[in-house]
Parts: C-alpha cells; structure tokens; sequence
C-alpha cells in the first residue's frame, strides 16, 4: 500500500498515524523500537535536513520501514528539491500568507513537486499555527487560536480543491511548540489552548482529503484521542521528542560524569525516547 493508502486506512479505523520529527540519526532506532511495526512517518524540517542531509535521512528512514516527510518546505523550488531527492510526502507551508497567495503557492508546489516525483503526497497547511518546536513563554505572534479564527469548512473545501493537495493541516487550536505551564493558556497539560474537536468535526464532513494536526506536543492525552475520533488521520510531534531527548541526555551525562562512551550513556536516551513514542503511538490507536 502506499502512503496516502495507509493514511485514509488509518482515518477509516479511527487510527492515527505517528509523523516523528527528527534532528538526529540516533533517534530512528528508538522510534523503530517504539512503532513496533506500525507505519511511521519521518519529518524532517528545512533546518533538519540542512543538519542531517536529504539523502541520509532518505537512507536512514527506508533502512527501518519508514516513510520520510520533507516537512513544513517554504519554497516552490524546496518542494521540487525535496521530490527529486525522493521523499514520500511534502509539507508545503505558505500558512502565514493570505489565503489567496497561500492557495497560489500551494498550487504550484504540488504540480512542480508531482511532476518531479509522481505520487508524492503533497500537505498543504491552513490557518497559521506559528513555526518553531520550542518551549515558549507566550503564544507566538499572529497564532490563530480562537474558534472563529480558524479555517472554514467552505474555505478549507475550495482550498483543497484548488490547489490539489492530498492532505490538509487545518488551524483548529493546535500550536508549534509548547507553551509552558506557567504560561497560562486554555488546557489542562500546561499553557496550550484547547482543541476545537468540533471543528474538527465539521471539517472533517466538508472535505474529502485526510486531516493532518500538527503542533502535537502539549496537548492532553484525552484532546489527542478526541482529535483522532473527530477526524484527524495523522499527527505531527515534536518539541516533546526534542525536549525528553534532551533532558534524558543531560540526565545520563550527569550520572556518568567520567564516561566518554556514547554506547555507554545513549541507550538510556534512546529507552526514555522510545517510552514516548510508544506512548503516543497508543494514543494514535496503535498498540
Ligand atoms: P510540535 O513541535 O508542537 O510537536 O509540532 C510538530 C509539528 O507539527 C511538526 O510538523
């Protein structure tokens, strides 16, 4: 089956598949452990792909069975690059563009990434939701979070339909990043706001495409399940991968203050990795 198969499989079973960001190679393994099996998307962002280069990430995610994402690409050029390198599936990102110059520029991503490479599963992103996997203090400038801020089911209709994408990332109270819980802000798991699991609903009726929600991190386990109930086919985590590799990584290195082996100290960043990962694949609905 190719991709865009096991995603609208996925949607059908109330499933969601996990999209994985990742910023080095020792995390691959780890997801493999976690997924068990189950299909994986990998994405890697511009600065991503500038760090572990286009064409290992491709080798790396093919080695374990899993698809690649070029994720949240910016240019018309970048998502042609991204295609000739052989990537499964593009994130085209012109989400904080009006909408007529975000449908122009979406448009020509998908006929110049299709063209390069035929069947490529093209994401077209709606309604702006902030660019960087952090830990913020405030919600990013010029965020949409409120309900009647976000996309409509007409508009997200007529942007599907012209620009000729497979997927669509819709606005619907998710957020790049984490908003921490100091913050304040609107759910229970720190300061990111609620989901709007209705308007999920109601875009999930008006569209034919699968639904992708991205800025999965710091969301509640409950908003996450709801959100794939509702709709949604694939989710997008990040800052949670960077942050638990991170903080484990200190921890190990802390604990071993004289080891210079990374074999020595890295499994133990890999295994609270892999606890994650496995944890939000059973939340997707694969256990
Ligand atoms: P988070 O960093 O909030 O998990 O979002 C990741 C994402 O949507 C990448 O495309």
């Amino acid at each position: 089956m190719n991709l865009l198969d096991i995603i609208k499989k996925a949607g059908k079973e109330e499933r969601a598949i996990g999209h994985f960001n990742v910023g080095s190679f020792d995390m691959f393994p780890a997801i493999a452990r976690a997924a068990s099996g189950a299909p994986v998307v990998i994405g890697v962002s511009e600065g991503e792909r500038a760090h572990l280069g286009l064409g290992h990430a491709k080798d790396m995610a093919r080695s374990f069975g899993f698809f690649l994402n070029a994720d949240h690409t910016r240019t018309v050029e970048g998502a042609r690059e991204a295609a000739r390198a052989g990537c499964d599936m593009i994130v085209f990102d012109a989400a904080d563009k009006p909408f007529p110059e975000n449908v122009r520029l979406t448009r020509e991503a998908v006929i110049a990434a299709k063209r390069a490479r035929r069947g490529v599963v093209m994401e077209g992103e709606l309604g702006y939701i902030g660019g960087s996997s952090s830990v913020f203090d405030a919600f990013p400038q010029g965020v949409v979070i409120r309900e009647e801020d976000m996309p409509t089911p007409d508009m997200a209709a007529r942007f599907v339909k012209e620009t000729g994408v497979d997927l669509l990332a819709p606005a619907v109270g998710n957020v790049h990043g984490m908003i921490r819980p100091s913050a304040g802000g609107g759910s229970s798991s720190g300061g990111n706001p609620a989901l709007s699991i209705r308007r999920i609903k109601e875009l999930r009726a008006a569209i034919r495409v699968p639904l992708v929600l991205h800025g999965g991190s710091g969301i509640p386990d409950e908003g996450l399940r709801a959100a794939v109930q509702a709709g949604i086919s694939m989710v997008h985590v990040s800052t949670e991968l960077r942050l638990v590799w991170r903080t484990a990584l200190q921890r190990a290195l802390a604990a071993h203050s004289a080891e210079i082996s990374p074999a020595k100290f890295m499994p133990e960043v890999l295994s609270a990795l892999e606890e994650l990962v496995a944890r939000k694949m059973k939340l997707f609905g694969y256990d």
